[in-house]
């Protein structure tokens, strides 16, 4: 695998691969697991070359939030790269990215990215959009992966690339999980091994939710309060629990099918998020 911290080191592998070579693109924040490799795989399958980045994008962290802690594991996600097969790494550093402050953004709209996750953390998806158009232009992709854990990310790139006509593919690739069931996250490193038995309560009340939609419940308040007073009563700080449209996660009617259950809590400092298609 080749390891490139510059962008005109990855533009000149990529002018090497020659022309006609389908080339996927898997952006992340390093500290890989299951998830992730899975995602290099299923690039594998879709084309020529791999380049996967690595790049803690400060732009999509809030004072306070753990930007300073991310945690970086710079040489095992090279070993678990090497092994996926993946040709180019991008990795570089915050003046190659930034080398002056950016002061264009990629704004995606309100009522996509001012909602769930967006409300809870303000700015987000303008730094995660921003920075991912940036390794668009700069890695020049055929087609780029993401996970579907999170969901609304996948759902502001995919507009993005549609209203700004890129020409790449997008592909989300389904949620990684634990044998308890618990979403496979960088994050879960920061649980604490009592809050670590916790933590599968989330993947089961989003479970039961989508469990009782299938059933012909139509009541979708009242199974987004069950779901958080379950989470409440166990300890956690939910920010949301949200029964919504899958195309566009706006609030469903009661007749609408094609829904998806989101949520994201807090369980001590660690905040989760994890969601169900229906
Ligand atoms: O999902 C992530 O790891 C990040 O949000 C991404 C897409 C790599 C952008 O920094």
């Amino acid at each position: 695998m080749q390891i490139h911290e510059t962008i005109a080191g990855l533009r000149a592998a990529r002018a090497r691969a020659g022309p006609g070579k389908r080339l996927a693109l898997v952006p992340t924040m390093g500290n890989l697991h299951d998830g992730h490799v899975a995602l290099m795989t299923q690039a594998r399958a879709h084309a020529d070359q791999v380049i996967a980045t690595i790049f803690v994008n400060r732009l999509q962290f809030r004072p306070g939030e753990d930007f300073e802690k991310y945690p970086r594991s710079f040489a095992a996600d090279c070993e678990r790269l090497a092994a996926a097969g993946v040709e180019h790494l991008f990795a570089p550093d915050e003046t190659e990215m930034y080398p002056q402050p950016q002061t264009y953004h990629i704004e995606p709209p309100p009522e996509q990215a001012g909602i769930l996750d967006g409300e809870f953390r303000p700015g987000h998806f303008r730094g995660v959009a921003t920075v991912v158009m940036k390794l668009f232009q700069i890695a020049q992709p055929d087609i780029a992966l993401f996970g579907k854990k999170d969901y609304q990310q996948l759902m502001v790139i995919c507009n993005m690339v549609r209203e700004f006509n890129l020409p790449i593919e997008i592909v989300g690739g389904e949620t990684v999980r634990a044998a308890d069931g618990l979403a496979l996250s960088s994050r879960n490193g920061y649980l604490s091994a009592v809050e670590r038995t916790e933590a599968p309560r989330l993947f089961r009340v989003l479970t039961k939710v989508i469990d009782a939609v299938r059933g012909g419940a139509r009541d979708f308040p009242l199974l987004e309060q069950g779901a958080i007073s379950e989470l409440q009563g166990n300890g956690w700080v939910p920010d949301y629990v949200a029964l919504r449209k899958k195309l566009d996660l706006q609030l469903p009617s009661a007749h609408d099918s094609g829904l998806v259950v989101l949520a994201a809590a807090r369980l001590g400092s660690t905040r989760l998020i994890d969601n169900l298609e229906v």
